[in-house]
């Protein structure tokens, strides 16, 4: 166990675009990786394990089989285990979203211990508001949020703005245009994508207003399969894997298991370990395979880790 500071508040590990999958021509790779993952967050001490969406590579009952599978291979990995809902986990053989949705529910009980029935919910751990929010169809690449999810996202980040401690918000698809986007959206480039292309979609802006309204919040995404960079990418490139606007950290994950492009680094099983202290905010990239903290890349101020004072 090793944390960055003393009088740490709460620990999480946080990973996504596992893409767990029985069609995997190696199915056993992505759920080692996932399984290594579940032991660092254990080794942690996590208060929580958290996935950013497509957990799966399609949301059928085989497919949370497994993941269901890895989670009993490493049981009690952290206090709580919270799974957010991904493009992927809404596809089946069938087209058939309804069914999917209803795969993740019950996966979602089995795994995480608790009910949802809604894409979107919220937890409060250790006094900080996690919230969480996801597609209310299948809308293809991108998430449809209906009026009833926006209305409650609101409320959410209005009382979560109230307690005074920071705010954390996941979202499977980044804000339209952040961290490279539409350029970055696929391993290879095309001038001519729309601006949207691999980001949220048609309430992106309704949401950035939303976040900028709260001081020290953080909103985690992943989608995207964009490898982890760090502040060197951010002026040659002018996008990164950790990016600021109006006050608002943006972090978007690599693919833990799914493989990754346009990053600085693009391996495998790479992941953040999220420290909350009094006063800070501490994100430090990790490979879980390996169990060592990511060392060689600037992430900000030319330290290997990002960290944010509170105010
Ligand atoms: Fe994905």
């Amino acid at each position: 166990m090793s944390y960055l500071h003393d009088d740490i508040k709460l620990c999480a590990t946080i990973v996504s675009d596992t893409h767990i999958d029985v069609k995997h021509p190696v199915k056993i790779l992505p759920m080692y990786i996932l399984m290594s993952a579940l032991k660092g967050a254990k080794k942690s001490r996590s208060d929580a394990f958290i996935t950013v969406g497509d957990t799966t590579s399609a949301g059928t009952a085989v497919n949370w089989e497994l993941v269901r599978t890895c989670f009993r291979k490493v049981p009690d990995a952290a206090g709580k285990i919270i799974l957010t809902v991904g493009n992927h986990d809404g596809w089946n053989d069938e087209d058939d979203y309804p069914k999917a949705q209803a795969e993740y529910f019950s996966a979602y009980r089995d795994i995480c211990k608790r009910e949802i029935s809604t894409s979107y919910f919220s937890e409060v751990i250790n006094g900080c508001y996690f919230i969480f929010i996801g597609t209310d169809s299948d809308s293809g690449c991108q998430a449809a949020i209906g009026d009833t999810q926006m209305q409650w996202f609101r409320a959410e980040m209005e009382k979560a703005g109230q307690t005074g401690k920071p705010v954390f918000v996941f979202c499977h698809q980044s804000l339209n245009g952040r961290h490279g986007l539409p350029r970055t959206w696929d391993r290879n480039e095309k001038p001519d994508r729309p601006f949207d292309e691999g980001g949220v979609g048609e309430r992106s802006e309704e949401i950035a207003e939303i976040l900028k309204k709260y001081k020290n919040v953080f909103y985690f995404s992943g989608h995207s399969h964009m490898g982890l960079s760090g502040e060197d990418m951010l002026k040659t490139e002018g996008y990164s894997t950790f990016e600021t606007e109006d006050g608002v950290t943006l972090i978007n994950l690599p693919s833990l298991s799914c493989g990754n492009h346009h990053g600085e680094l693009q391996g495998l099983g790479i992941g953040l370990q999220l420290e909350i202290y009094d006063t800070k905010v501490v994100l430090r990239p990790k490979n879980y395979i390996s169990g060592k903290w990511i060392k060689k890349l600037s992430i900000k101020d030319g330290k290997p880790y990002y960290e944010a004072e509170l105010i």
